[in-house]
């Protein structure tokens, strides 16, 4: 690995180590108030504020800057922003960015929460697009190029295309052809990556969407490099979109405190992606390669590949399915029993999310598995891959029904063709199956139906037999 150069990070550190007298904020004093040992220990030194020397996230001209301007040379936007509220904070910004009172809006449909929030909040007009579904396992993918022309030549004024790539299972789309479109209509097209931070490093990793001509893009850096919990980066790359409009949403949407730990975090994280050198990476792909390969000494278990209509599978994302009449609910609480914590399961897959380093430890876990499983039986008739439900290629949802709009509860298999009153968002992977507004159908009731019977959990509203509907 080549040696990493993080301006950010290295000034915090020399800052500590001057044993200043701090009567400034954040209120630990370096972490002088805490006894536990282990937050203390390092992690609150760098916890400090804006002062002299340390720059100034809303207005950066020193070790911030700096920090921000090696992001943007590495990713090869023209700006890198650092974000301490996650990718949620950034989709915000760049929905708020491009987006005004009554703009139309392309939304691929299978977004997170915090696409359709920034909707909201713009009160723009969501025209949603129907994503394609892996025939491997079950999942929603991205949007075809001929969703989006159909949307282009409905809908007179677009203002923007709101794409997700990856999907949280990493399968990614080659975006090229859909970007190159929306641009001959003068569009921008903004990028939730949260789950590719890594992209752009080379083969097997996919393309950025950045690299593919988006105008935005956001990623959560803490999902899969070594930055912390809510610490994203935003990219800008755009002759459509304002920068100045972009920053201003973000002073607006960003705390006026941000935390130089979780931004230090982002400066390691973009000084680590760069230090690795093409043979780290063959490395790491090797050791993934051989924990698959060892996994399939396991008969009651399959790791699964997307299927052909995807561009690219992220060798991050490992997807198992169970051989058994395991659910893929039941197979991940099996694995947590034998201390083997994975990102997610639905009923088909469960979901691991590799290091971006070298495995340790491949015959332990291989082993332990396998052992674990060993008493399951291996069946054939598995459970049946309920291709979720299907959706109108192009579709209007009025976002703006108000909660306090006269509203009843009705059992499920009553409330099809009625408008919802809640939005039903099984969690993980936080993506909204049915949204507040939007007309129930016989597949939406079928679907949340098959999840309730498959444990799903969900936020917020817990559906069970009955749902709101608006009168
Ligand atoms: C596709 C997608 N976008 C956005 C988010 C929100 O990201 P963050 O947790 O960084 O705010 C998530 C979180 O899981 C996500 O999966």
């Amino acid at each position: 690995m080549k040696k990493l150069h993080t301006p950010l990070l290295d000034r915090l550190k020399e800052h500590y180590d001057r044993q200043v007298f701090s009567f400034h904020v954040p209120g630990h004093k370096y972490g002088e108030l805490w006894s536990d040992k282990m937050l203390k220990k390092d992690l609150l030194h760098l916890d400090a504020t804006e002062l002299s020397g340390l720059d100034d996230l809303h207005d950066p001209s020193g070790v911030i800057k700096e920090a921000q301007d090696q992001t943007a040379r590495f990713y090869q936007a023209d700006r890198s922003y650092f974000l301490v509220n996650g990718t949620t904070v950034g989709n915000l910004a760049m929905i708020l960015a491009t987006c005004r009172k009554g703009s139309i809006v392309l939304v691929q449909r299978n977004c997170h929460k915090s696409i359709m929030n920034a909707i909201r909040l713009a009160e723009a007009r969501p025209v949603f697009l129907t994503p394609e579904v892996d025939a491997s396992t079950g999942v929603t993918t991205g949007v075809t190029l001929e969703s989006v022309e159909e949307a282009f030549k409905l809908y007179d004024a677009i203002d923007a295309v709101v794409l997700t790539n990856p999907n949280y299972y990493g399968m990614t789309q080659d975006l090229t052809s859909i970007i190159a479109y929306a641009h001959e209509q003068e569009c921008p097209v903004v990028v939730d990556e949260a789950h590719g931070a890594h992209f752009g490093i080379g083969s097997p990793f996919p393309p950025s969407s950045l690299s593919m001509g988006a105008d935005v893009v956001v990623q959560s850096a803490h999902k899969t490099l070594p930055a912390m919990t809510m610490a994203s980066f935003l990219h800008f790359k755009s002759s459509l979109v304002d920068p100045l409009d972009l920053e201003d949403k973000l002073q607006l949407l960003q705390s006026s405190s941000p935390s130089y730990v979780l931004m230090a975090s982002l400066d390691y994280a973009r000084g680590y992606l760069e230090s690795l050198e093409p043979r780290d990476i063959e490395q790491i792909i090797s050791s993934i390669n051989e924990l698959k390969d060892r996994l399939k000494i396991v008969p009651q278990i399959e790791v699964v590949q997307a299927s052909n209509g995807c561009a690219y599978h992220d060798p991050l994302k490992l997807v198992m399915q169970s051989r058994t009449k395991l659910s893929g609910y039941e197979l991940q609480k099996v694995l947590e029993q034998i201390g083997i914590y994975t990102e997610l399961a639905d009923p088909f897959n469960v979901l691991f999310v590799l290091p971006l380093s070298r495995l340790e430890k491949i015959d332990h876990l291989v082993k332990l598995i396998k052992e674990t499983l060993a008493s399951y039986e291996v069946v054939n008739d598995r459970l049946p891959m309920h291709v979720n439900y299907k959706l109108p290629a192009v579709a209007e949802i009025d976002l703006k029904k108000s909660s306090q709009q006269e509203q009843k509860k009705v059992l499920l298999t009553d409330a099809v063709g009625k408008v919802s009153a809640e939005t039903i968002i099984p969690y993980p992977p936080g993506i909204p199956i049915l949204l507040k507004g939007e007309r129930i159908t016989k597949d939406h009731i079928e679907y949340c139906s098959f999840l309730i019977e498959q444990k799903a959990r969900f936020q917020g509203n817990q559906p069970d037999q009955e749902i709101a509907i608006f009168l």
